[in-house]
């Protein structure tokens, strides 16, 4: 009987948690041996409606250099969770966390990058994080670069943009692997890979003063090593642990066509192949002759190895993961750009928007997970999907019911999706914890289930306290997501 293949709620194991990244929540950029990485040269952005991640050039690359201070450079203090880190993972076992994704500040590792032996304190710190985590039974979901990279490499290659930054990342994982990864069974290779294309944050190349053409040259290389180094570790991983899993992770940008004209279909459906192009498997083959075309057409000349196809073809992950935040409107003839941190295209006149202009789709979340099962059937992970807002601490206490209106939507949406038959493997909504924005380096603008006591400035106690969602995020995994009502 076909009914009998209909699943009516989240699978039993689903893994439900949180993700942060090292350089939004950890701090402690200068102790215990670390470099500076790429995300701690970038400034706190003066207008939040525009982003500033990528507009480091030579000149405020150097003064950062030279300021050693966190005032200007909220990421370099975070919310100090290298030295909160019990205190906070004791708060995730508290909400029933199955899984923490957060990542490895590769610095931390090898402070130049390509150090020959690793920094100790670099690795006990992360063995710290993994034995909390154990006692707790949680998983760790770890991305091996989550939009920073040791400056060092920006300094001698302009990170990505040259081919040697291949080996010494997988450098860095073979050293990762083989000392993590008899604890570890989830992977991620780079964090929202695609968004390479919009520059610096991704590539750690600086592009600044080139012209459109050059920048686009330039990241497209980038972005071709990035995929060769994430098939090698892919490789290597495979190689020491057969069973692990490892999955790419993508920015996804569900685009929708302005209207039923084919023009502005076929406009939509060119914007969605450059944003799926990136989940580089063997089977994407149509997608990938796609971009050949794409590429001469725009004079863009990718350099590859002689062996890079074959590693490419021959290195899948085991799973895709995204991120979820917005979808985007397509027309044929664009002009006007949508607000939000790497969206591009037209704003929805349907759909209601964040204080910091993301617009909100929990609808959008059940379609891409259905086109994406429907093209890959490769098992799927939400890895970020959550409301940047600002709130307000009364007498101790955090009333955030539009957050959990906004995750509770969406994961309604997810569970559609598990009905219409997408394998979804877990959820790890993005910032239990407040931490520093990514896009314009706020403090201001808070994901979290948990407050942190700091301000933009670095002001504050840091003491965490328990938001209403907390307690909501609580109840719905002890659920197992059967209990989806608003109330905590
Ligand atoms: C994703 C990133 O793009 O969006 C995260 O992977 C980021 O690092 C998240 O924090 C939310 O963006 P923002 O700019 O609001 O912090």
């Amino acid at each position: 009987m076909y009914q009998e293949n209909y699943p009516q709620n989240f699978p039993t194991g689903f893994l439900w948690g949180g993700a942060t990244a090292a350089n939004q929540v950890e701090g402690a950029w200068n102790l215990d041996g670390k470099g500076l990485t790429t995300a701690e040269v970038v400034k706190k952005a003066t207008n939040r409606k525009k982003m500033s991640m990528d507009a480091v050039d030579q000149v405020t690359l150097h003064q950062a250099i030279n300021d050693h201070t966190t005032m200007l450079y909220p990421k370099r203090r975070g919310v100090d969770f290298y030295h909160h880190y019990a205190e906070d993972i004791k708060l995730f076992a508290e909400m029933g966390f199955k899984v923490y994704r957060f990542s490895i500040a590769w610095a931390r590792i090898l402070p130049h990058g390509d150090d020959k032996q690793p920094n100790q304190a670099g690795l006990d710190f992360y063995d710290r994080v993994l034995t909390e985590l154990e006692k707790y039974q949680i998983q760790p979901l770890i991305t091996l670069s989550h939009y920073e990279m040791p400056l060092d490499l920006t300094l001698k290659y302009n990170g990505w943009s040259d081919r040697r930054t291949i080996a010494a990342f997988n450098h860095y994982t073979q050293i990762v692997f083989e000392h993590f990864g008899q604890r570890v069974k989830y992977w991620l290779t780079f964090n929202e890979i695609n968004t390479g294309t919009w520059g610096f944050h991704a590539t750690g190349a600086i592009d600044q003063g080139l012209s459109k053409q050059q920048q686009l040259q330039l990241r497209y290389q980038s972005l071709h090593h990035q995929l060769v180094a994430s098939a090698l570790a892919t490789k290597q991983l495979h190689e020491l642990y057969p069973t692990d899993k490892i999955g790419c992770m993508l920015a996804r940008m569900q685009t929708y066509p302005a209207s039923p004209k084919p023009e502005d279909v076929r406009a939509a459906q060119l914007a969605d192949q450059k944003n799926l192009f990136f989940l580089m498997f063997k089977f994407v083959v149509n997608i990938q002759s796609f971009m050949n075309r794409y590429f001469a057409e725009n004079k863009l000349i990718i350099k590859m190895g002689t062996d890079d196809q074959a590693i490419l073809a021959n290195n899948p992950v085991d799973f895709i993961s995204f991120s979820y935040y917005m979808t985007t409107v397509t027309k044929a003839d664009q002009d006007g750009t949508a607000v939000g941190n790497m969206a591009t295209g037209g704003r929805n006149p349907y759909l209601k928007e964040s204080a910091w202009g993301w617009q909100i789709d929990p609808i959008g979340l059940r379609i891409t997970l259905n086109e994406l099962w429907d093209r890959y059937q490769k098992p799927l992970f939400v890895v970020e999907n959550g409301l940047g807002a600002q709130d307000k601490l009364v007498n101790d206490q955090i009333h955030d019911s539009y957050r959990i209106s906004y995750l509770r939507q969406h994961i309604i949406q997810m569970k559609e999706a598990i009905k219409d038959g997408v394998k979804l493997l877990g959820y790890t909504m993005w910032g239990p914890i407040d931490l520093i924005s990514f896009s314009t380096s706020e403090m201001s603008k808070r994901y979290g289930l948990i407050y942190v006591d700091q301000d933009d400035l670095g002001r504050g106690t840091l003491t965490r306290i328990r938001k209403d969602s907390f307690y909501w995020y609580q109840k719905v995994i002890a659920t197992n997501g059967t209990d989806l009502s608003d109330n905590q």
